[in-house]
C-alpha cells in the first residue's frame, strides 16, 4: 500500500468508496475490502450506510489504528450546531469515538463559509475527527476556508477521471499542501470502454479499470473505487506494481472533455 501525505496527515493511496452499498452488501464488502489490503474506507451520512461500515471495519479484524475512515456531513447542516449534531449521529451510527477525516461533502451558499470552517476546525480539536477537509469545493471556495480556518485542512475530495480535466483544482490543493481523493475514478465505468484506455491496458497486460486508476494515481490523486465485487476489490488495487509512460500519461490526459462531468446535482457550485 502507497501513502500520501498532505499537511500532516497520511492517506493510503486507494480506497473502497461505498456509496449505493447498503446493507448487509456493504458490511460484507468493507470486511473484504479491509481482509484484501484496503486501508481507507470513504462513507458519508448521506449513504445510510455508516452503521454497516463501522460492522464491517469491526467484523474484518483489522485493528482500528490501522484504518483510514472518512465521513462527510451534508450540507443542510453546516451551520455550527448542526454540524456538531451531525457529526456526533455519524459517530454513533459508526460505533466509534473519531473518524480519521471528517469532510464537508458539499458547500453551501446559504451558510457563512467561515462559520462552517470554523466549526469543523472545532471538531477537529474535540477529537472526533484527526484530520478535516472538504469536497466538491472550487478554486475560489478553497482559497476562502484556507483563509479562514484555524486548523489545516488536507484533502479536497472532488471528481477526477481521465475525462475530465481538474489541472485547476488540484494546483490550488497543492499550493496549500493539500492532496486530491478522487471520486468516481472510472467515471462510474464510461472510461473502461474507451479504446485508448483498452489499448493500454492490453500493452500492460492490465485490465482498463487497473489502466485508470493508475492514471489518476500517478496525477498525484488518491483514488476511492467503489465496487461490491470481491473479485474487483483485488483487482483495482493491483496497481502499485506497474507505471504508465509519459507517453501514455500525456495520451490519457487527452481524453479529458468538456462535458466529461459526470456528478453535477442542482447543489453544485459553479465549477472552474
Ligand atoms: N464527495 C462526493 O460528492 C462523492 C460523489 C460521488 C462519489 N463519491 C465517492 O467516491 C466513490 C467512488 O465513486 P463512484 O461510486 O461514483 O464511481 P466509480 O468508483 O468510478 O465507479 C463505480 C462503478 O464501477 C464499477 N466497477 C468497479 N470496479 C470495476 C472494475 N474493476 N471493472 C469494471 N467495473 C468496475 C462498479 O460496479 P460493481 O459494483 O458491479 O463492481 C460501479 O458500478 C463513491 O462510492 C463514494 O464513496 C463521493
Amino acid at each position: 500500500m502507497d501513502y500520501v501525505t498532505a499537511n500532516g496527515a497520511t492517506i493510503p493511496a486507494i480506497g473502497l468508496g461505498t456509496w449505493e452499498l447498503r446493507g448487509r452488501t456493504c458490511t460484507r464488502t468493507v470486511e473484504q475490502a479491509l481482509r484484501a489490503g484496503y486501508r481507507l474506507i470513504d462513507t458519508a451520512e448521506i449513504y445510510e450506510n455508516e452503521r454497516e461500515v463501522g460492522d464491517g471495519i469491526r467484523a474484518s479484524g483489522v485493528k482500528r489504528a490501522e484504518v483510514f475512515l472518512t465521513t462527510k456531513i451534508w450540507p443542510d447542516h453546516l451551520a455550527p450546531r448542526e454540524l456538531e449534531r451531525a457529526t456526533k449521529a455519524s459517530l454513533a451510527r459508526l460505533r466509534m469515538s473519531e473518524v480519521d477525516l471528517l469532510l464537508i461533502h458539499w458547500p453551501n451558499p446559504r451558510v457563512a463559509l467561515a462559520e462552517t470552517i470554523e466549526a469543523l476546525c472545532k471538531m477537529k480539536r474535540a477529537g472526533f475527527a484527526r484530520h478535516i477537509g472538504v469536497s466538491n469545493f472550487t478554486v475560489a471556495l478553497l482559497e476562502e476556508a484556507v483563509k479562514v480556518a484555524s486548523e489545516p485542512l488536507v484533502v479536497d475530495q472532488v471528481e477526477w477521471h481521465a475525462r475530465l480535466d481538474q489541472s485547476k483544482v488540484v494546483a490550488a490543493c497543492r499550493r496549500h499542501g493539500m492532496a486530491v481523493v478522487a471520486y468516481s475514478p472510472m467515471a462510474r465505468g464510461a472510461v473502461l470502454s474507451d479504446d485508448l484506455v483498452k489499448e493500454i491496458a492490453a500493452a500492460h497486460e492490465r485490465s482498463p479499470a487497473q489502466v485508470s486508476l493508475r492514471f489518476v494515481l500517478q496525477e498525484g490523486g488518491i483514488v476511492i473505487p467503489r465496487t461490491a465485487r470481491l473479485d474487483r476489490l483485488t483487482e483495482n488495487l493491483g496497481i502499485f506494481d506497474f507505471a504508465l509512460t509519459d507517453a501514455e500519461m500525456a495520451a490519457m490526459r487527452g481524453l479529458a472533455r468538456p462535458n466529461g462531468r459526470i456528478v453535477d446535482p442542482g447543489i453544485a457550485p459553479k465549477w472552474d
